[in-house]
């Protein structure tokens, strides 16, 4: 028997939970992270995808980023091939040049016309936390969205953090179930992230699911050395899932945020930013606080050493997944965590109100003005 069948429902078409849930997309109403500041100087572009949407990401002159869709107003070549020039993006074939805006300049010969008045679209930018952000959303909701909020990286005595950022090839619910679910362990035991799996509750709010674990976060012998344990710690983890954002708290001490960008139907970048009290590190036979150079230095270590390669394993197992999932979509999958169901119902409620209020502004669109919409209510012309 082939070990292939045909490929995975759409939304519409799915038949059950785990189907929608790797059918979903994330709604663009909110802020996304696309990649590392760092990652992008002046006079450089980034070409990134929000759901399938290219996305050219770039720095002018000027240090501002700007973000515009990845399509040259000519003829549509990605202009992310292109080059930055000032603070316009311009495009490698006959040199159009795009601002931030979206606006048009073309530079050659016009044989005696105007210039036309042309437009790309232009998508709101912020940077925060050492991160660039997106809204590839309705642009009015931008004001009234913000990035989240992470009040240890502000100050003028931030937490000591690492960015760990990852392409992974598998559907973005893979991944959000993969952080949510510690039945997982076992791939991890070389590194041992965390020891003991009891989980106390989980709870959905609206668009929210709590997770609560009794866990020994950083167990495995390297982390545990440079870890400051304290006896009040309980070894408590809340985790959430506070859409479309990920990030766990234990004892006050350890955290992290995740940023997932949906790039599409199977490919994703993450970003995870792990950060820890001041006093919550130590290096052997040196007591009190570490000074902030020797901090930075030690999870720059970490990153390296612990994070990266840990990461690595479920970016790894979940590019598996995937594959697994395109060919065996249609076979059952028993799922015994009631974490992973909750997260799904979550996404999938999302998707599924996202789908429902575009429908709804496109309906009011295509309706004549002044006339109101037919409904039950509707009085029946005269
Ligand atoms: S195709 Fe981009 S400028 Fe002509
Ligand atoms: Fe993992």
């Amino acid at each position: 028997m082939p070990d292939t069948a045909p490929p995975p429902p759409d939304f519409a078409s799915a038949r059950n939970r785990r189907q929608r849930a790797r059918a979903a997309g994330m709604d663009p109403n909110y802020w996304y992270a696309v990649g590392r500041s760092s990652d992008l100087r002046r006079g450089q572009v980034l070409a990134t995808r929000f759901w399938g949407q290219d996305i050219a990401v770039f720095r002018g002159d000027d240090g501002r980023v700007r973000a515009v869709e990845d399509r040259c107003a000519h003829r549509h070549i990605k202009l992310s091939k292109g080059e930055v020039v000032g603070c316009k993006l311009v495009c490698p074939y006959h040199g159009w040049e795009h601002d931030g805006d979206g606006n048009v300049k073309i530079p050659h010969e016009l044989f005696g016309r105007p210039e036309p008045k042309l437009r790309i679209q232009s998508l709101p930018v912020k940077e925060r936390y050492g991160l660039i952000f997106i809204f590839p959303g309705d642009r009015a909701l931008a004001t009234v969205r913000d990035v989240p909020t992470i009040p240890e990286l502000e100050g003028d005595d931030p937490w000591p953090h690492a960015i760990v950022q990852f392409d992974c090839e598998g559907h973005f619910s893979m991944l959000l179930e993969n952080v949510s679910d510690f039945t997982h362990g076992f791939l991890h035991r070389k590194y041992q992230p965390f020891y003991g799996q009891d989980l106390l509750r989980v709870e959905s709010y609206d668009d929210r699911v709590e997770v609560e674990y009794a866990t020994k976060v950083a167990a495995g012998r390297l982390q545990n050395a440079f870890v400051r344990r304290l006896p009040t710690d309980r070894n408590r983890m809340l985790a959430c899932y506070d859409y479309p954002y990920h990030w766990s708290n234990t004892d006050d001490r350890i955290k992290h945020f995740l940023f997932t960008l949906p790039r599409d139907e199977r490919s994703n970048r993450h970003i995870f930013i792990f950060y820890l009290r001041p006093d919550g590190m130590k290096l052997p036979g040196v007591p009190g606080r570490l000074p902030r150079p020797v901090l930075r230095a030690m999870m720059a270590f970490a990153r390296r050493f612990t994070l990266e390669p840990l990461l690595g394993q479920d970016v790894w197992v979940l590019g598996h997944e995937q594959v697994g999932w395109d060919r065996h979509h249609d076979k059952p999958a028993p799922e015994l965590s009631p974490v992973v169901k909750a997260f799904q119902d979550l996404t999938i409620r999302k998707w599924q109100a996202y789908l429902d209020t575009k429908a709804r502004s496109e309906a009011a669109a295509m309706r004549p003005r002044g006339r109101p919409a037919a409904g039950p209510c509707a009085e029946a012309p005269s």
